[in-house]
């Protein structure tokens, strides 16, 4: 029986914008999502019965229904029911190495892990933009895990736009061993205390036309001024209710690092370096500054050009 082990990348957010409420209940975005190194590990394979069924060791990951990478499949049984008759069920394996509730995606792309292996499971052939749709239906960052890389997005999230690459600059992800923020409560709270002022708000930031700096700078591939241009309205909503997250951020900053960011909802703090032995040094830095007050998880990782690749099968 084929087996498709899948590696499933992290994302980090070098700018997250928001321009506006949307009819749908969501915000309006204008994101540059960049792939990380730091990835899961998803197997898929038929089940051998009608079942669709989740495994993971990972404490804080559900194996039921709730798991988007559950939803995933059920997505996929539900618009190819003859596939589904077909081949049967599904068995999903999830290896996690990606942070829960992080702002790194990592539920995102293990659904969008699980969307690429049953269309190689079925034959299917979807192309790109027949996956993305699906995708879309799953969570507002699916549709990018799914192609990876760099991208510029706009409206939920879903409309994407291929960004030159950054494969391989380093960069040090750090987060509160205790903090995991809810997205859902993030985007409500921005709303609470930012609604209605979104284009006053972005003229006092004064980060009208960053976006665009911020292009310029990743088409030049200017290290320093991508680090310059890192930008986060969820900022506003989470480092002042999680002063954990906060102080996390200075002391990246204080270790020297080019440049740091809140990545999406947080709670991982990112800090883009010039090389990895910079990377290492900052890490080793923020890490010893932090070590008696906190406790902090570290990766050293680079920016990559992939979403999900298919390991083996
Ligand atoms: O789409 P996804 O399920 O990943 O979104 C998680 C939460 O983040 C949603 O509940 C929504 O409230 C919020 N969100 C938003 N605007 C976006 C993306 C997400 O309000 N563009």
């Amino acid at each position: 029986m084929r087996v498709y082990s899948l590696v499933a990348a992290a994302k980090i957010n070098l700018y997250l914008e928001i321009v506006g409420d949307r009819e749908d209940g969501y915000h309006e975005l204008v994101t540059v999502f960049q792939s990380l190194s730091l990835s899961d590990r998803v197997e898929i394979r038929a089940s051998g019965t009608e079942q669709i069924r989740v495994h993971c060791d990972h404490p804080l990951v559900p194996s039921d229904e709730s798991n988007l990478a559950y939803k995933a499949a059920r997505l996929m049984c539900a618009e190819f029911p003859d596939a589904h008759a077909q081949y049967g069920g599904i068995e999903i394996a999830i290896d996690k190495q990606i942070p829960v509730a992080a702002g790194l995606a990592g539920g995102s792309t293990n659904a969008a892990a699980v969307l690429v292996g049953i269309d190689l499971l079925w034959e299917l052939g979807l192309t790109q933009p027949e996956m993305q749709t699906l995708a879309a239906r799953l969570g507002s960052d699916v549709p990018f895990c799914v192609s990876g890389g760099t991208m510029l997005a706009t409206g939920r999230g879903e409309e994407l736009n291929s960004l030159p690459g950054l494969d391989g600059i380093p960069v040090v992800l750090a987060k509160p061993r205790q903090t995991a923020i809810s997205t859902a409560w993030v985007y409500r709270t921005y709303r609470e205390q930012f609604g209605g002022q979104y284009w006053r708000d972005r003229e006092e930031a004064g980060t009208q036309g960053a976006a665009s700096e911020l292009m310029s700078a990743i088409a030049n591939h200017d290290r320093a001024a991508i680090s310059r241009c890192l930008y986060n309205d969820l900022e506003k909503v989470v480092l002042p209710a999680y002063p954990d997250v906060a102080r996390l951020r200075d002391v990246l900053q204080a270790a020297g690092a080019s440049g740091v960011l809140m990545s999406g909802s947080g709670s991982t703090v990112f800090a883009l370096c010039e090389s990895p032995t910079h990377a290492e040094q900052v890490e080793a830095s923020a890490r010893a500054a932090i070590a008696d007050e906190l406790e902090v998880d570290f990766w050293v990782v680079q920016l990559s050009g992939v979403g999900i690749r298919v390991a083996s099968h």
